[in-house]
């Protein structure tokens, strides 16, 4: 058998067959092909139910404010994802009349859309032949083929295995059966025991470990500043960067900075005793926050015109805020 029989064959009995987004819904489809870029499936499926609850058509998606978007989104990261699927869902309701496009330029066109997920959706919503080269795909044929560079040439050999070997029949149970096989058996620490391409395989056990990069460290101070009757000041974050369009805590470079920086927002108050420092994790750099209360003893006026700030307190409506400044709010109001 070749290898593509090998992998479907492999799929029938070992596959998963029962992940919530293997419906035949584009829509659905496209959604968590973006949900699942750069997040696995265990940390998408409850967001996938969430967002297919709350947003069960392409539609209702564009017609949301991308505040509601993104705090659906607040905890999954990489947040332009959320931002991009917002703006496709409403290309596709503005360009296509609200029906997914089928072909690969039309696909490339939606923002946050890559070759490999064009693939997916194409393979998943259309059954159309289309070759995906994901990161698990990406280590399934490196390794068989053995291609220990990672440069742009031996990206373009791997693009062209991972075409040869689409079929253009069963494409939708190929692309979930190659993706598998990464995700289940060609894991980074391989189970070639169990694999059913370990005949052919030119893997020995022997691949050069990752070259690890040191991750920059950066810190920040965050403050957490409270009225009584109005709650916590969040700050919604500039449009560009990781946390780009959600709510955020008024931050600083260093406690030293702290004070002038209350006295620009117009809050002539000591900050208090800072506590325990909070370390988030990004791909490229790790940011250390160091959070600082702040409580107003002035009722200063509460309401404001300002649409990128609000004073947060526990309510119905969550307003997007990132994982780890979410952790902040809520520790804080839990002991205020
Ligand atoms: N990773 C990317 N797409 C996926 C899918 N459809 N199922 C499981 N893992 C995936």
């Amino acid at each position: 058998m070749d290898f593509t029989g090998r992998v479907l064959a492999w799929y029938q009995r070992h596959g998963r067959h029962d992940l919530p987004w293997q419906v035949p819904d584009p829509y659905l489809r496209w959604l968590a092909e973006i949900m699942l870029q750069q997040t696995t499936v265990t940390a998408a499926r409850p967001y996938f139910e969430r967002f297919r609850a709350r947003f069960p058509t392409l539609e209702t998606l564009a017609q949301a404010p991308l505040d509601d978007v993104l705090a659906l989104w607040s905890g999954l990261g990489y947040y332009a994802r959320a931002r991009n699927l917002h703006a496709s869902a409403r290309l596709v309701m503005d360009r296509h009349q609200g029906r997914f496009p089928q072909t690969l330029p039309e696909l490339l066109a939606l923002p946050g859309i890559g070759l490999s997920t064009a693939g997916a959706i194409l393979a998943f919503a259309f059954g159309i032949p289309a070759s995906i080269l994901d990161a698990n795909v990406r280590r399934v044929l490196s390794r068989y083929h053995g291609i220990t560079d990672r440069d742009a040439k031996a990206t373009r050999r791997l693009w062209e295995h991972a075409r040869a070997y689409t079929p253009t029949h069963d494409v939708a149970d190929y692309t979930q059966a190659i993706m598998d096989l990464g995700a289940l058996v060609c894991r980074k620490a391989p189970q070639c025991s169990i694999c059913p391409l370990v005949s052919a395989c030119s893997f020995k056990g022997e691949e050069p470990p990752p070259a690890r990069r040191a991750r920059p460290e950066r810190s920040v101070v965050m403050a957490l500043i409270y009225q009584a009757n109005a709650g916590l000041l969040l700050l919604r974050r500039p449009a560009s960067g990781v946390w780009g369009g959600l709510w955020s805590l008024p931050e600083c470079p260093t406690l030293p900075d702290l004070t002038p920086y209350l006295a620009s927002l117009g809050f002539e108050a000591a900050p208090g005793a800072p506590g325990a420092v909070l370390r988030h994790v990004f791909t490229h750099f790790a940011l250390s926050i160091t959070p600082v209360p702040v409580l107003l003893t002035n009722i200063g006026t509460c309401a404001s015109e300002n649409r990128d700030m609000m004073w947060y307190q526990r309510c119905a409506a969550e307003p997007g805020m990132p994982a780890p400044v979410r952790r902040l709010v809520n520790q804080f109001l839990e002991t205020t």
